[in-house]
Order: structure tokens, then C-alpha cells, then sequence
């Protein structure tokens, strides 16, 4: 009987163990295949050549996270000096004029996507990967709502530039939207 419980109990510390460096494993890596994120978004081909471009590849999803977070940054600011060279541009066509200044709001520091993604940075530096995913879906509707037009009554067909750079914003924040959905599951 003694000899019975000592192996059940030998048994359970076997398991015991096991589940622990397993779950240890799967924090400490983190890891899942490109091929995997990048099926589940719009435009797949420019996700792999994202994330291809990425130093430390697209192993680490920590790295990539950061790594996609830098670069919507840099879009989203492209993005924003792109309206206001367009705003500047636009001084005898109030329709357009109107047009810009409500996407320069939906990119803007104030509510906008830029606003988004300095709290998402913030986020992913607590770890609050469910945080960072909500920012990364934010940025897409403020996207969209400069692209096809907001409830305020905003839908100018605009033939600038600025569709093409709303367009990557928006292909980035997807890629981020996935990549932390994967953060928060792992
Ligand atoms: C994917 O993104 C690239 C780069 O922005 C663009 O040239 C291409 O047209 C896009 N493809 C689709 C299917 O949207
Ligand atoms: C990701 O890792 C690579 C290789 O270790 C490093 O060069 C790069 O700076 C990292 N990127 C970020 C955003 O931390
Ligand atoms: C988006 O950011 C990447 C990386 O910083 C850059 O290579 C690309 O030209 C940018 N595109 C736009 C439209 O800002």
C-alpha cells in the first residue's frame, strides 16, 4: 500500500514537472510561423515581406510586436505630415480642405491613431498584450473612418496620396492586431 501511494505520488510529481517546463517554454518563446499570421490578413504578401524586413525575423513575437509597433509609428507620422502638406494645399477647395483636417483628427496625437499607438508602446511594455490588440484595432477604424468617410458627413473622393499611406497604416495595424491576438493565446 505504502509502496502503491509512493509511486502514484511519484507519478503526479512526474506530471507536475512536466506542465511546468512546458508552460515555461511556451512564455519564454513565444514563437509562431510567419506563414500562420500572415494567411489571416488582407494583404498576405505584404505582411511576409514585413516581417521579413524585420532584423531579428519573425520568430520572436515580442521583437516582431516592437519591431511592427516602430514602423506603424513612422507610417502613421508619414501619414500625418502628408495632411498637412495637403491641408496647406488645399486653401481654394473647402471640400478637400474639410476632408483633410477630419483625417488629420482620426491620424491625430489627441484621439486619433497616433494616439493609439503610443498606448499600445505603453501596453506592450506592461505586457498587456489584450491592450495592445484593442490600440491596434483603434488604429484601423480611425483609418477608416479618414478613408470612407464618418458620420459627420465626410466622404471626399480623394485622389492624393494619401489613400496609398492610409492604406499600409492600415495593413501594419492588422499585422499588429493578429501578432498580439497571438501574444494573448500563447
Ligand atoms: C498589398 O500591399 C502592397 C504594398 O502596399 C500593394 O502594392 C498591393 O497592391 C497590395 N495588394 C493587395 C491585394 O491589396
Ligand atoms: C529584435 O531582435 C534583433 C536581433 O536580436 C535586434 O537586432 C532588434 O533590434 C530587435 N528589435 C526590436 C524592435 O527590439
Ligand atoms: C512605413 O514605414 C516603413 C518602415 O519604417 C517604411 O519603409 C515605409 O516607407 C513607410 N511607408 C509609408 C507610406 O510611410
Amino acid at each position: 500500500m505504502v509502496h502503491f501511494s509512493s509511486l502514484v505520488m511519484a507519478f503526479f510529481l512526474f506530471l507536475f514537472s512536466f506542465s511546468c517546463i512546458t508552460l515555461t517554454n511556451a512564455s519564454a518563446t513565444k514563437v509562431v510561423d510567419v506563414d500562420t499570421i500572415c494567411k489571416e490578413v488582407t494583404n498576405s504578401s505584404f505582411c511576409s515581406s514585413l516581417i521579413k524586413s524585420n532584423p531579428g525575423g519573425g520568430a520572436d513575437l515580442l521583437n516582431l510586436t516592437q519591431y511592427t509597433i516602430d514602423v506603424v509609428r513612422t507610417n502613421v507620422s508619414n501619414t500625418i505630415n502628408l495632411i498637412n502638406t495637403l491641408i496647406a494645399q488645399s486653401d481654394n477647395n473647402m471640400e478637400a480642405k474639410y476632408h483633410y483636417q477630419r483625417c488629420l483628427y482620426y491620424f491625430g496625437k489627441d484621439e486619433g491613431a497616433l494616439h493609439e499607438v503610443v498606448d499600445a508602446q505603453e501596453y506592450l511594455k506592461n505586457g498587456d498584450y489584450e491592450g495592445v490588440n484593442e490600440c491596434a484595432k483603434g488604429i484601423m477604424v480611425y483609418v477608416e473612418k479618414c478613408i470612407s468617410g464618418d458620420d459627420e458627413g465626410d466622404s471626399y473622393s480623394d485622389t492624393s496620396l494619401l489613400p496609398k499611406y492610409a492604406d499600409v497604416v492600415e495593413n501594419v495595424a492588422e499585422i499588429i492586431f493578429h501578432i498580439s491576438n497571438y501574444l494573448v493565446h500563447v
